[in-house]
């Protein structure tokens, strides 16, 4: 028998999963008890090499309100030729192409390692990937210049057939029609008047082609590709494209001293979204937007022209005085809804040392799966590695990036969903197994997913709802279905079934077992995705207590100690790490804004919700190594005691890679002693972190930033803003405090080679959770 956590990381490996629970407790209100809902972080794409896909339809379960996917954990009469739907029980023969199906030859769904499988099906014909360049052009000469070559290289990058659109911004917004003859045309726009999608589609003459109109049928791809100036083939103009990037000039309009430039995003984007609308509706497309600043013109506005007006800060929103948010919000919202409606995906790569406004632009990437990039400027390696990742290949040579998507889940009848977190819509689907109770994007069991990737990851939630009277029969099992259609970026269209169950297990006799089924890294990420999506409508502090009050219930529920003895307060080993990790989420930048704009909290939350478990987990508690003398680099506790001064640490917090030298090894460095042939060793050590950071530098999506400082350097807060404050020098094995005020009571961290938590008698109260008994 494997243990738990052989078998976790199986289920993820094979079939991108990882619950919370690996035993589902047998009733609803044993379910509730257990604090942390039965839930999955679940990667519908994940990048499988040894799994070829299928060339063929799906088999579905007859029953019109059911559908589910033939899967190895249907029962099969091989004889009659029956196979028995494990959701709805309905009796389904097999269609008349599986007559040879018998015990020794069965199809590939059938066979348990493909409860992940992917089928490749016939849906019209191919349709051509699209890339519509939306680029601001209120740039400084640097940006604007680096820009230029990034967008060139691109081209370079992209599918030779993939249509290619271009879009330039400043006071006005001009649309450039693109082809290989004749001179160049563009059509212009003012940016400060919104145009309906229709209004803009007349404008440019986007109306069906006749032929298509006369049939009645929507226009073939050729067909409006044909007739579409503004979308073109990369191959028939890239190098016509490569000399209109190349000579893009700075905004012409003057702008005044104290001024800042009229940037009209808002009518840029619409006017792309309202192109893509009226040519390729439902086709694979990615808009990509550049800007270098605010919106300051026409609708979507973030802040006025006047440079003595500061963007809003936190406590601007917080204090109701943040003119345009609501306003702005709203009309990005309509925008990105309008996307997600036909499909297309939206990044927004915003380069600028001062906010860009993207709290009011998210959603148009939030909604859509789009990527969010920021960084200084256009002319760093943070950006122009980081667009270049976006073009990144697998191990087939296909983009990694898909199109289109459509997640639909099914459950076996004592489960219902809740909702999804994660760069998805709801596309408001009321299945039976949609439940009532709504944790994240819930009322539905189907979900459109614009844009997605090999690690796009959505939190799904359920809900045992089965009876506590009505007991599951023994050995009985729960079984979910996650079904996702997509376009691949080969521009076939995919379909990728996962199948999976769990036993349910009765909480009274075997409250044990369920304990140790428990994946406490999965259900870490869960936990902080409610909170981080709760942290988007509900004030900071609330989010905090709702949290609090979840790890302390979970604690009374698995805590043992004896009565009347806080010290003896102990977790299994399945639990001892939650309390650590709840511990870090409520100080990250996920949950606190102190310190951040609140660009920075957009991104940052952007990016929590959409990454895979591994990369979530060092959101929450950064990485630290440490490198010395004494031995090789190890992982030390994120505590001020790891900070010492013959050590070099390399931190990884996802979004930041910071290489900290210690007092005397700075001194030493300073010294030169790595030039010096005797300190061979010394410069070895200098090189260690740096080696490894590269190899994170190389692979992370989007880039980290990169800071290398040293003990008393100004950059050292990055390292000190994330190490617990502890207060004892000892070595890792120390105990340590950290005080936290909950409430009105004061939780105390006592950790001892990982987290023990308890609560103390700090403001003279009983220990809370030893009270419990
Ligand atoms: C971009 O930065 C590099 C290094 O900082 C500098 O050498 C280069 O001139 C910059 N590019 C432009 C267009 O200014
Ligand atoms: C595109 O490039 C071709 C060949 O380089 C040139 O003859 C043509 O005028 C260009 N068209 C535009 C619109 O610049
Ligand atoms: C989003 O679009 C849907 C239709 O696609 C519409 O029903 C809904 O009201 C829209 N919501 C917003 C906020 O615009
Ligand atoms: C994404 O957008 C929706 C709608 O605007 C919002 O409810 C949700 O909290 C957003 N999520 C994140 C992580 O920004
Ligand atoms: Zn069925």
């Amino acid at each position: 028998m494997s243990t738990y956590q052989e078998f976790i990381q199986q289920n993820e490996d094979r079939d991108g999963v990882r619950f919370s629970w690996n035993l589902w407790p047998s009733s609803r209100l044993e379910a509730t008890r257990l604090v942390v809902p039965v839930s999955c972080l679940f990667t519908p794409l994940k990048e499988r090499p040894n799994l070829p896909p299928v060339q063929y339809e799906p088999v579905l379960c007859s029953r019109a309100t059911c559908k589910a996917v033939l899967n190895p954990l249907c029962q099969v009469d091989f004889r009659a030729k029956i196979w028995a739907c494990n959701f709805c029980f309905q009796r389904n023969p097999f269609p008349p192409s599986y007559a040879g199906i018998s015990e020794v030859n069965q199809p590939a769904e059938l066979m348990p390692q493909f409860s992940t499988i992917e089928y490749i099906v016939q849906r019209g014909p191919p349709t051509p990937l699209i890339f519509m360049y939306v680029v601001d052009t209120c740039l400084e000469e640097e940006d604007l210049q680096a820009l230029k070559e990034s967008l060139q290289m691109s081209l370079s990058l992209l599918p030779p057939n993939a249509l290619v659109g271009l879009i330039t911004f400043g006071r006005m917004v001009q649309l450039h029609e693109l082809s290989s003859e004749g001179i160049a045309k563009s059509y212009v726009f003012r940016g400060n008047k919104d145009l309906s999608s229709k209004h803009v589609q007349e404008l440019l003459g986007l109306t069906k082609p006749a032929a298509a109109a006369q049939q009645g049928r929507p226009a073939a791809p050729q067909e409006a590709a044909a007739f579409c100036k503004f979308l073109q083939p990369v191959h028939r103009v890239d190098m016509n494209l490569t000399d209109l990037l190349g000579e893009l000039q700075r905004d012409p309009w003057p702008v005044p001293q104290g001024k800042r430039p009229l940037r009209s995003t808002g009518v840029a984007l619409s006017v792309a979204v309202s192109l893509l609308e009226g040519t390729f509706p439902n086709t694979g497309a990615r808009l990509m937007l550049f800007v270098g600043g605010p919106p300051t013109h026409g609708p979507g506005m973030v802040v006025g022209d006047e440079l003595k007006t500061p963007i809003r800060s936190w406590h601007d929103i917080q204090k109701d005085n943040a003119r345009h948010l609501k306003k702005a919000t709203k009309f990005y919202e309509g925008l990105a809804n309008r996307s997600a409606g036909n499909g297309h995906c939206i990044d927004i790569y915003a380069c600028a040392l001062d906010q860009t406004g993207l709290l009011e632009m998210k959603c148009l990437s939030n909604l859509t799966g789009g990527h969010i990039v920021m960084g200084d400027s256009f002319n760093t390696s943070l950006f122009k590695q980081t667009f270049q990742r976006v073009f990144s290949k697998d191990y087939n040579n296909d983009f990694r990036m898909a199109f289109g998507g459509v997640l639909e889940v099914k459950t076996s009848r004592e489960l219902k969903v809740c909702g999804a977190i994660g760069p998805c819509v709801s596309l408001t689907s009321k299945d039976a197994c949609v439940s009532e109770n709504e944790m994240g994007v819930g009322g539905t069991n189907q979900w459109k997913l614009c844009g997605l990737g090999p690690s796009t990851t959505l939190g799904m939630y359920f809900e045992v709802v089965n009876q506590h009277n009505a007991p599951v029969p023994q050995g009985g099992r729960g079984a979910i279905q996650f079904v996702t259609q997509y376009q691949h970026s080969n521009t076939h269209r995919r379909i990728r079934v996962t199948t999976i169950a769990r036993n349910w297990a009765d909480a009274n006799s075997q409250i044990q077992h369920i304990e140790s089924s428990f994946d406490q890294e999965a259900a870490a990420v869960l936990m902080a995705r409610l909170g981080v999506f709760r942290a988007e409508s509900e004030e900071g502090p609330d989010v905090l207590r709702w949290l609090d009050r979840q790890l302390i219930r979970l604690c009374q529920k698995f805590g043992q100690f004896n009565k009347d003895d806080p010290t003896s307060f102990r977790l299994s080993e399945s639990l001892s790490l939650y309390p650590q990790f709840m511990f870090h989420l409520r100080r990250s930048p996920f949950l606190q804004v102190f310190n951040n704009s609140p660009d920075e909290s957009s991104y940052y939350r952007h990016h929590f919700v959409r990454q895979d478990l591994t990369q979530s987990l060092i959101m929450i508690q950064p990485i630290l190594y440490s490198y010395s003398f004494h031995g090789p680099p190890e992982p030390v506790l994120l505590d001020s005691s790891s900070i010492l001064p013959d050590r070099i640490l390399l931190m990884d917090t996802f979004f930041q890679l910071v290489i900290f030298h210690g007092e005397t090894i700075a001194q030493w460095r300073k010294a030169g002693y790595q030039e010096m042939a005797e300190y061979e060793n010394f410069k070895q050590l200098l090189q260690a972190p740096l080696d490894d950071a590269q190899e994170i530098l190389q692979t992370r999506f989007p880039m980290p930033r990169y800071v290398d400082t040293e003990h008393g350097g100004s950059q050292a807060r990055f390292l000190l803003s994330k190490v617990n404050p502890s207060q004892t020098h000892n070595n890792l094995y120390a105990w340590g405090q950290v005080q936290l005020p909950v409430a009105n009571l004061n939780i105390w961290f006592l950790f001892f080679s990982g987290f023990v938590f308890k609560n103390s008698q700090a403001v003279g109260r009983k220990a809370v959770l030893c009270n419990f008994s």
